[in-house]
């Protein structure tokens, strides 16, 4: 289990609650997102007949997402969204799409009509005039999956560039210069993020130390301008705070 140590209420907004999970090793951080994703998932579905997630790119996720190929939902009842994507053909394995595809989309019945994948082969501007369209029609996420970049991104949310905080921000942002290769990609905003009732960070590896420290520090990373009503959890490795 987790050791959770007291909400930290930064800034003096109350609602940005942080909640910092500390697990003792990457599995059992894992096995806790794969527990936590199940358990939205059946209280979406018993409320409202279907549960809107949005998936973290990278490599933190993969193995969460393996892991949720072999359990027992209502995958009929699933939507998938992205939160980022790279502008790279649609096949390309360096895409946060098929990573997800190949990891555990290829392997469970979500009917491909409720994966909204980004269209970013398109291009970054295209791409997020056509995810932004789709996502007006979508309401509060059930559940945003999200990383941690060692600059303290977010999906493609980059140090200096349009976070995308405002209401009247689109819902999805071209990044044309992002210092994360590729360069060109697509990004939900933080506003858009942060529509959620629950959003769940899941930060592993000795090189998100900084970003962590200076996080819990107050410090306006581009992860902090993700500011959900129900607060964060942020799932960390121990030894990174
Ligand atoms: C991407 C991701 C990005 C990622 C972080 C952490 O397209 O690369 O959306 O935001 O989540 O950079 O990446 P790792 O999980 O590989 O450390």
């Amino acid at each position: 289990m987790s050791q959770i140590i007291r909400p930290s209420i930064l800034n003096n907004n109350p609602r940005q609650q942080y909640r910092w999970h500390i697990f003792p090793t990457t599995s059992a951080l894992e096995l806790t997102a794969v527990q936590s994703i199940l358990d939205a998932a059946q209280l979406a579905i018993s409320e409202r007949k279907a549960f809107h997630i949005v998936l973290a790119g990278g490599t933190t996720p993969r193995h969460v997402y393996e892991l949720l190929r072999n359990k027992i939902t209502d995958w009929s009842a699933w939507h998938v969204y992205f939160g980022d994507e790279r502008c790279l053909p649609a096949n390309d394995a360096e895409r946060n799409s098929q990573m997800a595809a190949h990891a555990w989309l290829n392997h469970v019945p979500v009917p491909p009509e409720n994966i909204h994948i980004i269209p970013a082969e398109l291009g970054a501007t295209a791409a997020s005039h056509a995810y932004a369209h789709l996502l007006n029609t979508v309401g509060m996420f059930d559940m945003v999956l999200l990383g941690l970049g060692e600059d303290g991104h977010t999906a493609s949310l980059f140090p200096g560039q349009d976070l995308g905080i405002s209401p009247d921000s689109p819902a999805a942002l071209a990044v044309h210069d992002a210092p994360k290769p590729p360069p060109e990609r697509v990004s939900l905003s933080a506003w858009r993020l942060s529509q959620t009732n629950q959003l769940i960070f899941l930060v592993t590896g000795a090189s998100k130390q900084q970003p962590i420290k200076a996080w819990k520090n107050g410090s306006e990373i581009p992860a902090a301008a993700i500011k959900p009503i129900n607060g964060v959890d942020i799932f960390l490795e121990d030894g990174l705070l």
